[in-house]
């Protein structure tokens, strides 16, 4: 027995230097000391004291930062957009919620690029419901087994939706459809890959590829994360049409390289009134500067590229990047925001996405507002929900019932 732990511990020593070899640390106790920029010192050295400054100087000064070393700039230009009801369904989920298919048509007068939303509304609220929006990853029809619902378009190019891990209903688990509606919420997602195929060579495919002048070398240019975060607001656009829903009281929910982009667009855009962000690690709500799991070195490289190319130089230099992301979290204040982990999702650095939401915290406080207010990690299930929330759950990089539950606790809390 003694032996096999010695051989165990033998393995485990050599798969840690293995993986500090490969440039990713696992272990807390190797994450060397680092020092995050000044939240509330702006670039011209001000201290940062109430939200006029705040809103004046530094939030405009973050948003460029952002854009041209981040995430790329987002046009100005306008796409038009046509919208067609595909289909509706006002007995759906056993007469609990119409369900809708709308067609969104981007384009910019000699090319056009489709993509379809489904939508979930409740049929028992009288009234305007809250509304729950994000991406999905495989397909609308990869959120729920009903074989009505249609593929979406860009699914082919990256996936047959015959490929054994991407038939019908594959991700139902991540999506709570049944759930959301008792609680009085409608929801509407719609396939990332629409928006921008995730996979090498599809650019032609993308919304960037609509606007004139695009080019993907420019250190600032938007890539697939900014396309990502811009499609939302598109999204945003239709509801803000629908009477049913009260977009007042809307969450942008995005899950791993979604929740890059939901941080993202809810920086941009205030229309998102509570943003959610689910294991989103590297890029997202994880500090860089802190040593652990995925590096920006390895997310920068992913392809297709994600990040406009400015960012690459902070690859394996990271002492030099002269933001962190909790300013980026900062950018939702004063709307609440939520950042959740999982305990065994070490490649996105729960700690790590727990300190870029602490930090994020002085912003909050500019409004009156509630941070998470302790730099104690709380245990697995047990959330923090002040104006900025936490949580961290067993288990692995998913999104789970207890994630959605979490996330409709948290809206309750400020919208009711
Ligand atoms: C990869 C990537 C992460 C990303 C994740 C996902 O693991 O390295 O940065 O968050 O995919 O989107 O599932």
């Amino acid at each position: 027995m003694k032996n096999c732990v010695a051989a165990v511990l033998v393995l485990l020593g050599s798969l840690t230097n293995l993986q500090a070899q490969n440039g990713i640390n696992y272990d807390e106790s190797k994450v060397p000391d680092y020092v995050l920029p000044e939240l509330l010192t702006s670039n011209a050295g001000t201290r940062i004291t109430n939200k006029q400054q705040w809103e004046k100087i530094r939030r405009p000064e973050l948003l460029e930062t952002f854009s041209s070393q981040m995430y790329g700039r987002t046009p100005n230009d306008k796409i038009k957009v046509s919208y067609t009801l595909l289909d509706e369904n006002k007995n759906d989920l056993n007469g609990k919620a119409t369900r809708r298919q709308v067609k969104f048509t981007f384009s910019n007068g000699s090319k056009s690029i489709d993509a379809i939303l489904l939508m979930y509304i409740p049929n028992q609220v009288k009234g305007k419901v809250p509304v729950i929006i994000g991406y999905n990853f495989k397909g609308n029809h990869s959120t729920h087994k009903d074989s009505s619902i249609l593929y979406s378009p860009a699914l082919h190019l990256v996936k047959e939706p015959t490929n054994p891990d991407w038939v019908r209903g594959c991700q139902a688990t991540r999506w709570a459809f049944d759930d959301i509606i008792d609680r009085g919420y409608a929801i509407a997602t719609m396939c990332y890959h629409d928006i921008f195929p995730d996979k090498k060579g599809l650019k032609d495919h993308s919304i960037v590829s609509l606007f004139s002048n695009y080019n993907s070398n420019k250190s600032d240019e938007w890539q697939a994360i900014g396309a990502w975060a811009w499609g939302s607001s598109r999204i945003m656009d239709y509801l803000e049409t629908q009477k049913e829903v009260d977009t007042k009281k809307s969450v942008l929910m995005g899950h791993s390289r979604q929740g890059k982009a939901a941080l993202w667009a809810g920086a941009q855009d205030t229309r998102f009134k509570i943003v959610i962000s689910n294991d989103s690690g590297e890029g997202g709500a994880a500090l860089s500067k802190r040593f652990f799991g995925e590096t920006i070195e390895k997310v920068s490289n992913i392809p297709p590229a994600w990040f406009a190319p400015a960012y690459s130089q902070y690859a394996n230099n990271e002492a030099k990047l002269p933001f962190d992301q909790h300013e980026l979290i900062a950018l939702i204040a004063p709307r609440p925001v939520y950042v959740a982990s999982a305990e065994e999702d070490l490649w996105a650095d729960p700690k790590g996405e727990f300190l870029g939401a602490y930090h994020a915290g002085p912003a909050y406080a500019l409004y009156g507002l509630k941070g998470l207010g302790t730099t104690t990690m709380p245990g697995i299930h047990q959330p923090i929900m002040n104006d900025v929330g936490y949580h961290i759950r067993a288990g692995k990089h998913d999104v789970t019932q207890y994630d959605w539950t979490s996330f409709m606790n948290f809206a309750d809390k400020h919208f009711k």
